[in-house]
């Protein structure tokens, strides 16, 4: 699977709805940036929100098992290589629906902070969407709803303080070309999501949590 992430890198760095959107915005407010703050970005993919955190005056430190991606550190999100509460905020955009143990990856993002956890993903629509996903990118493992997030990141000790859900239209054959799908499986993929697309472009949805250590 990090063979087949660094191959991606230059097709997620130059991706329009991971470069930037009012998402995007959005996650990079919850941080509560600012020149003290010390922020771990997972899975950093194209670097677009440590890119943006830093320009807020943000130390950041980037993780990703794709060497490809070239983070600072290479890891998965299951096993992060930090102390405890090493970082004030840790952040992690569209990725987490590509992580084997969700729950290991949520409460290693929980244990490395001293503060913040400000997570966006896909947000789970339904099975279809979950099988069109699938059969675009193998790598992909499951969006998760709303509520799944919630019980996540409070089994892992922290309280949410804010949630917010926006409209993605990622251009179809775009979202298609970036992970090379191969026609076969394109196909069928535009058959399962005929219902979304309006001129070319797809209707998907994310959703952004700002989550808070609970005090001990
Ligand atoms: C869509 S890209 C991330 C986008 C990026 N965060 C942004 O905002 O543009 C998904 C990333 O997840 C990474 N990834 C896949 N499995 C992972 C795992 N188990 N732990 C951490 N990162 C993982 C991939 O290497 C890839 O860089």
């Amino acid at each position: 699977m990090t063979d087949v992430w660094s191959q991606r890198a230059k097709a997620f760095q130059e991706s329009p709805t991971h470069r930037e959107g009012p998402d995007l915005d959005l996650l990079v407010e919850w941080c509560e940036p600012g020149p003290d703050v010390k922020v771990l970005d997972v899975a950093t993919g194209g670097g677009h929100v440590a890119r943006r955190l830093r320009d807020e005056g943000c130390t950041v430190v980037t993780v990703d098992p794709a060497p490809g991606m070239q983070p600072d550190v290479v890891a998965p999100a299951e096993r992060l290589p930090f102390e405890d509460g090493s970082f004030d905020v840790v952040t992690c955009r569209i990725a987490a629906h590509h992580f084997q143990d969700i729950r290991k990856a949520v409460a290693e993002m929980a244990r490395v902070t001293q503060k913040l956890v400000v997570i966006e993903d896909n947000v789970f629509l339904d099975e279809q969407v979950e099988e069109a996903e699938r059969l675009r990118d193998p790598t992909h493992v499951r969006c998760y709803s709303e509520q799944e997030w919630k019980d996540l990141l409070n089994a892992a000790g922290l309280e949410v303080e804010q949630v917010e859900r926006f409209e993605r239209h990622p251009a179809l054959e775009g979202w298609l070309e970036r992970v090379e799908t191969p026609p076969g499986a394109a196909q069928r993929v535009r058959e399962l999501l005929s219902g979304r697309v309006e001129s070319g472009l797809l209707a998907l949805e994310s959703i952004v949590v700002k989550a808070r250590r609970s005090q001990k």
